[in-house]
């Protein structure tokens, strides 16, 4: 018995004056309903909507029906827009990033656990996701809680993690030599681009106390984390496989069915992600807009 039974912090709060709270799983993830988001947040709506992704990490929202600028709109409600300069923007606004597969492509973006921006010394605080094109079946999305991961190691790893830095890199996910093949760089084609941008690393800790909640966090993710500081790869290799192999344990988890018009808006500090690639021959686009966060400590 080496892992620790974990139970929330507080229990999840679900009653609200102003929006109906339906948590998907302890650990993760929590859908709000009693909102438009179209038409701007009124103050109190979003404070308790704030709360909810303070605790719960991601949030859904269904049956939204939002315009690019009612999406922005949405967006500067939570702060400043942080532009992602390796995925290609919508025909509209620059600022918009189209996260798109086609029945043609075989690969997705976003296809395996990862958090946004981690390669980026002050990393987005999170992104919000608008489905504007499912497909018929598939294509979900998975979230991993970074509190539960850490909350359920031994507290000999807790406090060996505690003293660590690591450092994350967007050179191998987005740059000039990220793909294997041809075939696979044909494949994503214009999807994602500027790979002579793709020269961030950063320095960040292994475990975070979160700027929202003051709660640790394990901040490692497999795409971008490439090492702990002043380890070598392969000395860090065992030890973040490991981490990695426990954070994606399913009672950290949760899965988000999309329909066309969901929302979701999840922590890059609190949780990773994953598209789930399940869908061939079909086509599923959704439009991302992220945020700007604050250096971690
Ligand atoms: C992403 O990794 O930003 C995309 C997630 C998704 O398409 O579900």
């Amino acid at each position: 018995m080496n892992e620790k039974q974990i139970t929330p912090a507080n229990p999840i709060q679900t009653s609200y004056e102003t929006i109906e709270v339906r948590p998907l799983s302890q650990a993760v993830g929590a859908e709000i309903h009693g909102v438009d988001l179209a038409k701007g947040v009124p103050a109190k709506q979003l404070s308790e909507i704030r709360q909810v992704f303070r605790d719960q990490g991601v949030i859904f929202f269904r049956d939204q029906k939002l315009t690019e600028e009612q999406h922005i709109a949405f967006a500067e409600q939570w702060g400043k827009i942080n532009v992602n300069r390796f995925f290609k923007p919508t025909d509209t606004h620059p600022i918009i990033a189209e996260v798109r597969k086609e029945p043609y492509q075989k690969t997705n973006i976003g296809g395996s656990w990862h958090t946004d921006h981690s390669y980026d010394q002050i990393p987005a605080m999170g992104s919000i996701l608008v489905a504007r094109e499912v497909p018929d079946y598939g294509g979900d999305t998975l979230f991993a809680s970074m509190y539960a991961a850490y909350e359920s190691l031994s507290d000999g790893l807790q406090q060996t993690l505690d003293g660590l830095r690591a450092i994350h890199s967007s050179r191998h996910s987005f740059g000039t030599y990220a793909y294997a093949t041809q075939e696979e760089a044909d494949d994503v084609g214009t999807r994602l681009g500027n790979p002579q941008q793709a020269t961030q690393d950063a320095n960040h800790p292994v475990v975070i106390r979160h700027p929202l909640s003051g709660r640790k966090a394990l901040y490692v993710n497999p795409d971008f984390t490439v090492r702990f500081d002043g380890w070598t790869v392969e000395e860090s290799k065992p030890l973040l496989d490991h981490l990695y192999e426990h954070a994606a344990r399913p009672e950290h988890t949760c899965r988000f069915q999309w329909r066309k018009n969901s929302v979701a808006m999840w922590d890059n500090r609190a949780t990773w992600h994953c598209a789930v690639n399940d869908y061939q021959g079909q086509a599923r686009l959704m439009h991302r807009i992220t945020v700007e966060g604050v250096a971690l400590e």
